[in-house]
Order: structure tokens, then sequence, then C-alpha cells
């Protein structure tokens, strides 16, 4: 593989306008100058590594993309120190999940290497736009999708990669607060055998009219129940969850096919370990949930992921029944804490997850 070529943006964003929407980045809604690309042909295998500006993406309207949804995505951050260096945080556990969730969706495993090269390539150029501020990080998002134009069904022969970079802070927007949850009844996301354990576009998409759900009852996020066990808790649209019980136990459901292996959800189990709690990995319904809040042994209940880092669920709606939480726990916070410390330079990196960009 060649490396990577450069074509430099040919108006970039000024240096002031950037300062400008760095002030409060919100989520998705700011792009960075460039993208890092990849070709992908069953003939030639990976080809053409480039950066090139930040534009729309020419498509034949047959692409397998639009009908099929032949697509996975990754995300993560790039997190600017004190000394003005900037890292990331576990790449190669996000390539690798990258790769899972290709084989699952029949497109083209991409080597490590070349996944985290993309990333420093892109941020090398685009530097300027990662933000200090607490919380806040340049969002990566590494995407795979099927650009062949070809009506029948059958993994696609040509496929593109792309990064793209966009500022983040607070995901639910504004200041750090406890978020309500929507239990879906309704809709399920995931069921054996199905894509939950990949990271593709297609469970975000079946995911919206329950969180439109959500929404409508004045909820920022769905708690997705297990469709074969009664009750049992799997995960929220876009996140993992964990309870923290009054004798030092953190409970998260276990993964069993239908889960995103969340990067942020080791992470948090590594860290937890380390401070002497004990991890139980494994089903966990709603009553206990309900009994463990009303009786005092669940003490307080969090939401984690890259884009929502770790952020305290403050109460659980499930139809008319609501089952309160407490705001932002002793435990919750020191993980936060902890996990931005290690992200940002802060806290010491004991486990060896950073991963220098620039
Ligand atoms: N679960 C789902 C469905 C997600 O979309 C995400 C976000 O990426 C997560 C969990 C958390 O994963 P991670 O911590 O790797 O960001
Ligand atoms: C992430 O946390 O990176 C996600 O992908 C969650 C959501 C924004 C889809």
């Amino acid at each position: 593989m060649t490396a990577f070529s450069y074509t430099e943006h040919p108006s970039p964003t000024a240096l002031e306008q950037i300062a400008e929407i760095l002030k409060d980045p919100g989520f998705g809604t700011n792009f960075t100058d460039h993208t890092a690309v990849i070709d992908w042909t069953l003939q030639d295998g990976w080809t053409n590594p480039r950066v090139e500006p930040y534009g729309p993406i020419s498509l034949d309207p047959a692409a397998s993309v639009l009908h099929y949804a032949q697509e996975v995505f990754e995300g993560m951050k790039a997190y600017r120190h004190a000394d003005g260096s900037i890292y990331t945080f576990r790449p190669e556990a996000n390539a690798a999940r990258m790769n899972t969730s290709a084989r699952r969706l029949a497109l083209p495993e991409l080597d490590e290497q070349l996944f985290i090269e993309s990333l420093e390539q892109l941020v090398a150029v685009d530097k300027a736009w990662v933000p200090s501020g607490d919380g806040e990080a340049l969002y990566l998002r590494p995407f795979m999708f099927a650009s062949e134009a070809f009506l029948g069904v059958r993994p696609a022969h040509e496929v593109s990669y792309r990064v793209i970079a966009s500022p983040a802070g607070n995901y639910f927007g504004g200041e750090l607060k406890p978020v309500r949850i929507w239990v879906s009844r309704d809709y399920v996301r995931a069921a054996p055998g199905g894509t939950g354990a990949a990271k593709t576009g297609g469970n975000y998409a079946g995911s919206l009219v329950a969180q439109q759900q959500a929404a409508d009852n004045g909820c920022q996020q769905v708690l997705f129940l297990d469709p074969l066990h009664e009750n049992a808790i799997e995960e929220l649209g876009g996140m993992n969850v964990f309870l923290v019980t009054n004798d030092g136990r953190l409970l998260t459901p276990e993964l069993t096919g239908t889960i995103l292996e969340g990067i942020t959800r080791s992470s948090v189990i590594q860290l937890a370990k380390d401070r002497g709690l004990k991890v139980e990995e494994r089903r966990i319904t709603l009553d206990e949930w309900d009994r463990g809040v009303s009786d005092g042994t669940i003490t307080e209940v969090f939401a984690c992921g890259t884009a929502a880092v770790i952020t305290p669920i403050g109460e659980l709606v499930d139809g008319d029944k609501s089952i309160a939480s407490t705001g932002t726990g002793e435990v919750t916070q020191a993980i936060r804490d902890e996990l931005l410390g290690i992200q940002t330079g802060t806290v010491e990196d004991r486990h060896g997850w950073l991963h220098k960009l620039g």
C-alpha cells in the first residue's frame, strides 16, 4: 500500500471561525476541513489512501448502501492534552470492532495499522479543531459502506472507507446532568443471530421510532429489553448501562451477542476492578432495578459510550411507571473523572490505553 496522498482544502476554515465553533461545539454538527478515504474493490483490495477536502460524496443512485444498508461505522475521540499534544483512546479496540462489524455485514476487513494511520493522517491536518474544554474532544467517525452500483442482493464488490471528524461537547447538550430514559416496550433493537453486536447503521435506523417515542415522553434515550428474557435489560440506543450497588458492586448486562461491546464499557469494568469494586456481567431485570432503587441497594445508574462519556441516569420511564435514581452519584463521578483524566492526560495511563496522534 502506498502512503496517504494529501490534497489540501482550497479554502480551509479560518482559525478565528474554528475558535468560535470550539466555544460551544455541541455534538455532530460541525465538521473539519478534511476527510481520510481509502477505496476497496474485490479485484484490487484496499487502494488509494488519501486525505482530501471534506465535502459531499458523489454516489451512483444504485449504490447498494442506499438500498440494502451494507455499512459499518466506529466512534472514537481525539483529546488535547495540556502540552498541546493530541491522543486517542484504545484505537486498536475500535479497529478490531470495526472488523468484527465488517465480517457480520460481509464487508472487507481493514488492516489495523491502516485504520490507525487514517486517524493519524486526518488529525495531523485538522488538529486545530481538537477542543480542550472539560468533556470536549474531536469526535472521529470512521465508516465503511457499499459504494458499488448494483441492485442484486449480495456483498458489494466496491466499498469506500472514510473518516470524518467533528468537534464535540456533551452529547446531550449543555452541562452534564442526569438523563431520563424511556423503556421500549413496542420495539426491540436486536435478536439472537441479528446484527446487535455490530456497529452498523441499520441498528440505529431501527431504533429511531423508539427514540421518537422517548422524546415524545420527555426522555433523551431508549432502554432496549432482551427479546427472549422477560424484563431483562440490554442497552440504550447508543450507550451501555451500569448499576452501582451499596455494597461495592457494579452490574452490567452480559454480552450475549445482541449488545454492542462498548470500549467505554470494558474500560469502566477495568477501572472499577482497579478500585476494588466487584463487577458482575449478568442478566439484570427491570424488577431488580426497581426493587434495588426502592430498598436502597442500587444507589446509582449510569450510561456510557464514546459520545456520552459517562452520563448519570436520573429516571427510568416505563409507560406510566417511573423509577427514579439518584443524581450524579459518587461512584459515577469518580469513574467519569478517572476515565476523562486518563483520556486528557491528567491521570496516569496505567493500562497503556492512549495512542499519540500528534
Ligand atoms: N452501545 C451502542 C448501541 C452504541 O452505539 C455505543 C456507542 O458507540 C455504545 C454502546 C458504546 O460503545 P463505545 O463505548 O465503544 O463508544
Ligand atoms: C458513539 O458513542 O460513538 C456512538 O456511536 C453513539 C451514537 C452517537 C451513535
